[in-house]
């Protein structure tokens, strides 16, 4: 055969490809508001970037008439491109070929990459659009997610791993997205659960809606299993974009550096009236980090969840940095069993992926009541004290009004190995608040009005400050608050060069 057909033949073959199921298939994509995975690709990645890999591979099906029924790629198009700039590895399920079903050979398509990933040390983007295990194909199809499974952990805090649903995602396929670090979901289009409405009716007798039980507005608000919900597949994909350019390629990579002309030393005076005069009075937190933050650019990670805590990304001195704040906003900025799982696994991304840490802090307590108790608040508790006590990466905290009991602790104190810990002139740090405190200690005087209103004072005069606890060294120096963005730029400046080590382990036994 000449040259020029044999091209022609490849040609002709990727040609087939990209039609994935077809004209008509592609048609009903586009009706239900959906891109296909190849536009979806053209959208994440820079232009002209996408490189595929395993464009002609078929499945290996002899049952139900799939001998007869091959379509090149199998329903997923994977490879690698650039997102401004930087190497990222896709998948993306092609809900056109057999529903995006995964066959043995799809997974094998997603494993390729995924081993590529790890081995040169870049994130891995997952676009989940799929009807589950190929039912053809049974067992084969199951042990296919078991190999993804497995590389989703191997891979997990080696390099970062971004799941976004963009249709269903049923069954034992929800675990894949479950074990990567972030799941971007897109509204009304896709959801995920591992039975859906029809089994839950049978099983449970409950009539639920599949937006109810696994839509993306339940799962970014209710069982935070998302972190983002996002109107629809051009939003979610642009905002992924956006998103990647605050990590690092992986645990042995830096973290990246946008230009900024930000200056590092910018005062903000209007930091210093921020904290009402009434310490009953709320704030809010998203003002602070803003304004420490290069041009108030916060990316926020599950923001419609736990709501008393704050976590995202941002930068300083054009360097990624993760924040953590307590939000005097919702519920006081208390720590319940929610912000507690929120914050630790934010916490624990950040010391995998190198990011530092700067820690805002404005915390009541841990929330009391039998629901939190009988909900396990110790364990989940323990689960934000954990994170951060075994964090080795630069930590930065301020404290910028209330900081008490066991919540002072657990918020990267000094004890925790705070590496700068900072205080505003506003902060109290105590056991705790002055008029439960003297209930406490002043139990006998509880009738007289005018004594307990005098010792509370006296507590607040003696404890309602920072420096109790800066003249201990628990803090390293009470700061103008309209300084706080150049002390910290400093300090990362400084901690830069951080060394320190978890004595060796297998690995921790922390309480999940
Ligand atoms: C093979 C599948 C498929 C599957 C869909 N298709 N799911 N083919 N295996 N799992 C095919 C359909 O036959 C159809 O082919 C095309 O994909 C589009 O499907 P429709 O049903 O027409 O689309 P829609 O109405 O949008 O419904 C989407 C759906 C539905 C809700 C996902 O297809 C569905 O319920 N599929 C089965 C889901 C399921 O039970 N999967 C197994 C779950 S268990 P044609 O040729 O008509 O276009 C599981 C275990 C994983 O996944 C375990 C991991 C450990």
């Amino acid at each position: 055969m000449p040259v020029s057909a044999n091209i022609a033949e490849m040609e002709r073959r990727r040609e087939a490809a990209k039609m994935g199921g077809g004209a008509k298939r592609i048609e009903a994509q586009h009706a239900k508001g959906k891109l296909t995975a190849r536009e979806r690709l053209d959208v994440l990645l820079d232009e002209g970037s996408f490189e595929e890999l395993d464009t002609y591979v078929e499945h290996d099906c002899m049952d139900f008439g799939m001998e007869t029924q091959r379509i090149p790629g199998d329903g997923v198009v994977t490879g690698s491109g650039t997102i401004n700039g930087r190497l990222v590895y896709v998948f993306s399920q092609d809900f056109t070929v057999f529903g995006g079903s995964l066959s043995k050979r799809h997974a094998e398509k997603i494993c390729k990459v995924m081993d590529t990933a790890m081995k040169v040390g870049a994130p891995v983007i997952g676009l989940n659009d799929s009807g589950g295990a190929r039912i053809q194909e049974g067992v084969a199809s199951l042990g296919g997610y078991a190999e993804v499974f497995q590389r989703n952990v191997l891979a997990s805090g080696v390099v970062p791993q971004i799941s976004l649903i963009m249709g269903p995602c049923a069954g034992g396929a929800v675990y894949s997205p479950a074990m990567t670090d972030f799941i971007f979901m897109v509204k009304d289009s896709s959801y995920m659960f591992v039975t859906g409405p029809d089994v839950v009716k049978t099983v449970t007798n409950e009539v639920v809606t599949q937006e109810e039980l696994g839509g993306a507005i339940t799962h970014t608000t209710k069982t935070s299993v998302a972190d983002l919900a996002y109107e629809n597949d051009i939003e979610a994909l642009l905002a992924t974009r956006r998103f990647m350019d605050f990590l690092p390629l992986s645990n042995r990579e830096e973290v990246p550096t946008l230009p900024t002309s930000d200056p590092w030393d910018r005062l903000d005076m209007s930091l210093d009236t921020l904290i009402p005069d009434n310490a009953n009075l709320p704030y809010d937190m998203h003002e602070v980090i803003a304004k420490v933050l290069d041009e108030g650019d916060f990316f926020e990670i599950q923001p419609a969840h736990a709501g008393n805590i704050l976590c995202g990304f941002g930068r300083v001195e054009g360097r990624t940095v993760g924040v953590v704040a307590n939000q005097p906003m919702v519920l006081a900025g208390v720590l319940d069993i929610n912000s507690s799982k929120k914050a630790a696994r934010f916490v624990r991304f950040c010391d995998a992926f190198e990011i530092p840490i700067i820690t805002f802090v404005d915390v009541p307590g841990f929330l009391p009541g039998t629901a939190q108790e009988l909900g396990g608040i110790i364990k989940h508790g323990a689960k934000l004290l954990f994170a951060y006590a075994e964090a080795t990466v630069p930590k930065i905290t301020v404290i910028t009004r209330k900081a008490y009991g066991g919540a002072y602790d657990v918020m990267a104190s000094k004890h925790l190995r705070g590496d700068l810990n900072y205080a505003w002139p506003t902060a109290e740090i105590a056991v705790m608040g002055a008029k439960g405190a003297v209930e406490i200690i002043f139990r006998q005087d509880r009738g007289d009005a005018e004594k307990i209103a005098e010792k509370t004072k006296e507590y607040e005069d003696r404890f309602a400050n920072p420096f109790v606890a800066a003249q201990r060294g628990y803090i390293d120096e009470v700061i103008h608050p309209h300084s706080t963005r150049r002390r910290i730029a400093l300090g990362l400046r400084k901690l830069r060069t951080k060394q320190l080590e978890n004595p060796w382990k297998k690995h921790d036994n922390i309480p999940l």
